[in-house]
């Protein structure tokens, strides 16, 4: 594994993370206390009146409230006015420590002025859309293909999700093969044939409400880090469901590396990939460049056959999506010239714009340029460092690892409770959940953004004094923690 250009500065204990992760989901559930919850949820009711009202008057017209995952936050939605760097204001005027970063895109910071001034100047020459071809297209898939020589040829699209579509269509189109094996827990982005084993790996169709059962028939799940559930599968496909397309996998672990994989994972379903004739497939959305001009892919020193790109191929600004890969597969996406072979149909009025490309184009030059992803990593490593003298100081059962610049702070463990013990899941889900809920409402009221309340990103713009600031903040809400 190479070090030296990586936000990672050196992998993980993996073994030592999943006995710590096992011994929290054992334990009862350490949440805020009463008292100090009242106070937290008084913060809401009287701080944020502003963000408050907005998010009421959406609730009669936006189904829920809100539109992003990410946005809906326990007790109520808070409305953004201005985001810099590594903060955020909402419309109240509080000030947040903001590890959320758009969900994982902006590895040089919120807003960062050298790529928005750049657009700006394309907006007032051609626009954000034209629908016919641009110059950053190629610039930028000049530069993914030297960032990553795996992506020989690229295609932009509209979202990680489309990109997931547009990947496994490929792959089935190239090998004539239907089946597609995931690692359960991961998201792949919400298309019919992929909302299969979200978040607990075992659970398949279980948030498939929508989603006739036939469209998963073809996507399988293994458990993670399950090499010996990966070989029987592939077997039991080549014998009888016709073989696998593709397995498909982020390579840090599922839900950017919440359950992270041991070292040589990704190298081990590689030979498996190539003992049965199967496509790999890594989802690089959240991993791609932010760990690495080379991503996850240059980091494990791993060939993927495609590579799925999302958030920081445009550096953070719409639309974000591409996939790129092995040219002989590639050239199943054909628009134009010499396609080759059955066509992968895929489409996108909006996407690959020029806007998209450009923004994708400036901002990974910038980030190569300022060595974002590794400055982004080394302040996860010291944010994650406090975080774990925080929980040794006070004797919390708590779990903090990071892989570079993301940064997973486990108190509720709801993320790894395991399907394998149902009557857990049926009795510890819902109060885990809440408990997490609870615990990112407190972050937040003391003026700490976190990506559900578990997990954190951080960016080049996380000084050390802003990640010390965020330190003494979770302090303070470890204080608060029942038992302290
Ligand atoms: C690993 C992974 N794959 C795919 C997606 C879907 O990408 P998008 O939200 O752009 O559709 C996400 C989104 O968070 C993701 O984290």
């Amino acid at each position: 594994m190479s070090e030296s250009a990586y936000a990672i500065s050196a992998w993980h204990d993996t073994a030592k993370i999943y006995e710590q992760l096992n011994a929290l989901i054992k334990q009862p559930m350490r949440a805020i206390r009463r008292d100090k919850m009242q106070e937290v949820l008084a913060y809401f009711e009287t701080r944020c009146a502003g963000s408050k009202k907005l998010t009421d008057e959406a609730k009669k017209l936006i189904p829920g409230g809100v539109q992003h995952n990410l946005a809906f936050n326990y007790p109520f939605p808070l409305a953004v006015d201005k985001a810099e760097g590594a903060l955020m204001w909402d419309v109240d005027g509080n000030r947040y420590i903001d590890f959320l970063q758009a969900g994982g895109p902006t590895v040089l910071g919120s807003n960062y002025a050298p790529v928005r001034d750049q657009i700006v100047n394309l907006l007032q020459t051609c626009g954000p859309v034209t629908g016919l071809f641009h110059e950053y297209e190629l610039k930028l898939a000049q530069l993914v293909n030297r960032y990553m020589p795996a992506v020989e040829m690229l295609r932009m699209l509209g979202s990680g999700t489309e990109s997931v579509m547009a990947a496994i269509r490929a792959a089935r189109a190239h090998t004539g093969k239907k089946k597609v094996i995931k690692v359960g827990g991961a998201y792949h982005g919400w298309s019919d044939q992929m909302v299969y084993g979200l978040h607990i790996p075992g659970t398949g169709t279980f948030e498939a409400a929508g989603i006739p059962r036939g469209c998963s028939q073809h996507t399988q799940e293994i458990f993670p880090n399950d090499l010996e559930g990966l070989r029987r599968q592939l077997m039991l496909n080549r014998l009888w469901g016709g073989g696998t397309a593709a397995v498909i996998l982020e390579p840090v672990g599922p839900e950017s590396g919440t359950r992270p994989v041991y070292p040589d994972f990704n190298q081990k379903v590689r030979e498996l990939c190539d003992e049965f004739g199967a496509l790999l497939i890594f989802d690089e959305v959240v991993t791609g460049f932010r760990l690495g001009m080379g991503g996850a892919q240059g980091y494990f020193g791993v060939k993927p056959d495609l590579t799925v790109f999302g958030k920081c191929i445009t550096g953070g600004y719409p639309m974000a999506g591409g996939l790129g890969g092995r040219r002989d597969v590639m050239m199943h996406l054909s628009a134009g010239i010499g396609g080759t072979g059955e066509r992968a149909y895929v489409g996108g009025t909006l996407s690959a714009n020029p806007m998209s490309c450009a923004a994708g184009y400036f901002a990974l030059t910038e980030m190569e340029r300022t060595q974002a992803p590794v400055i982004a990593g080394r302040a996860g490593d010291r944010l994650c460092k406090g975080l774990q003298e925080i929980i040794n100081r006070r004797g919390l059962p708590f779990v903090a690892y990071n892989q570079g610049s993301i940064v997973h702070l486990e108190t509720s463990g709801v993320m790894l409770l395991d399907f394998k013990n149902p009557i857990k899941i049926a009795t510890e889900m819902k109060p885990r959940k809440h408990m997490l809920e609870e615990m990112g409402a407190a972050y937040m009221s003391n003026g700490l953004i976190t990506l559900a309340g578990s997990r954190m990103y951080t960016s080049m713009a996380d000084t050390d004094e802003v990640i010390d600031e965020a330190l003494n903040r979770f302090d303070t809400v470890m204080g608060f923690v029942e038992g302290q």
